[in-house]
């Protein structure tokens, strides 16, 4: 059977003293889970004081991008090795809101992918079309797209840890989710893909998880489909009884 990872990403909220509690909140509430791999992605500024609040519990610590080389000139970045100091074992990359409002390529993610996989630390790596490219009847291009680049020259065995993402654009932040036979569809799709570019076992051992205005009340529709591995939880996860919930939820399916 497939792992199961729900992991919640903060993007930019809270401060410092505040994200600790919440993950101490979150770590109580998830503490008797042992089938559901929980993981939150707080700011980077955080990760320090979250690492320590969470510490010994069962959530794990990820970080919400990451550069691709690992030290120099590359003012504002940070690296693997400095977020794994920090005791990150995740790391999101390729995320909608920085492709869309900093410019991020699949090509900077191929990059970035193409570290991260050497560096014992593992991706999330985020895909999913807009609204006017699934209203075109593009959805399928631009996953294959997304994929075919972003995972150009990388090695992934079953063990490899690499974790994909959907998020419609569409259904982030807008309460909009995909119904479950959207989401199976759309990661049917990409685990054919992922069987056609790295073996069929491969593709049946990688984990793909929905994100897009998850929630405590949907959670376990979604989960319930047969390619659906988890959820990369944006609003739901600042509120650690909603985390909680679909985190429950997830371990019942
Ligand atoms: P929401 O759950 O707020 O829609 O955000 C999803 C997301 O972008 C997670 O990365």
């Amino acid at each position: 059977m497939r792992e199961r990872i729900i992991a919640g990403n903060w993007k930019m909220n809270t401060l410092p003293e505040e994200g600790a509690e919440l993950a101490h909140e979150v770590a109580k509430a998830v503490k008797d889970i042992d089938n559901v791999k929980i993981v939150i992605c707080p700011p980077a500024t955080h990760l320090c004081h979250i690492s320590n609040a969470i510490k010994g519990s069962n959530v794990g610590l990820g970080a919400q991008n990451v550069h691709w080389e690992e030290k120099g000139a590359f003012t504002g970045e940070v690296s693997t090795s400095m977020l794994k100091a920090l005791g990150c074992q995740w790391v999101i990359i390729g995320h909608s809101e920085r492709r869309q409002m900093f410019g991020e390529t699949d090509e900077g993610v191929n990059k970035r992918l193409r570290h991260i996989v050497k560096s014992n630390i593992r991706p999330i790596v985020c895909i999913g079309e807009t609204l006017e490219e699934r209203q075109a009847g593009d959805t399928f291009k631009v996953l294959e797209r997304q994929i075919r680049i972003g995972f150009e020259g990388v090695e992934m065995s079953g063990n490899s840890g690499v974790v994909i993402a959907y998020e419609p654009v569409w259904a982030i932040g807008t309460g909009l989710t995909a119904t479950p036979e959207q989401a199976q569809e759309a990661h049917h799709f990409i685990r054919e893909l992922l069987s056609e570019m790295y073996g069929s076992e491969n593709a049946a051992a990688t984990v793909i998880q929905y994100g897009g205005s998850m929630n405590e009340k949907n959670a376990d529709v979604l989960m319930s489909c047969e390619d659906v591995d988890g959820g990369l939880i944006g609003g739901a996860s600042l509120k650690p009884e909603s985390f909680a919930a679909i985190v429950n939820a997830s371990s019942m399916i």
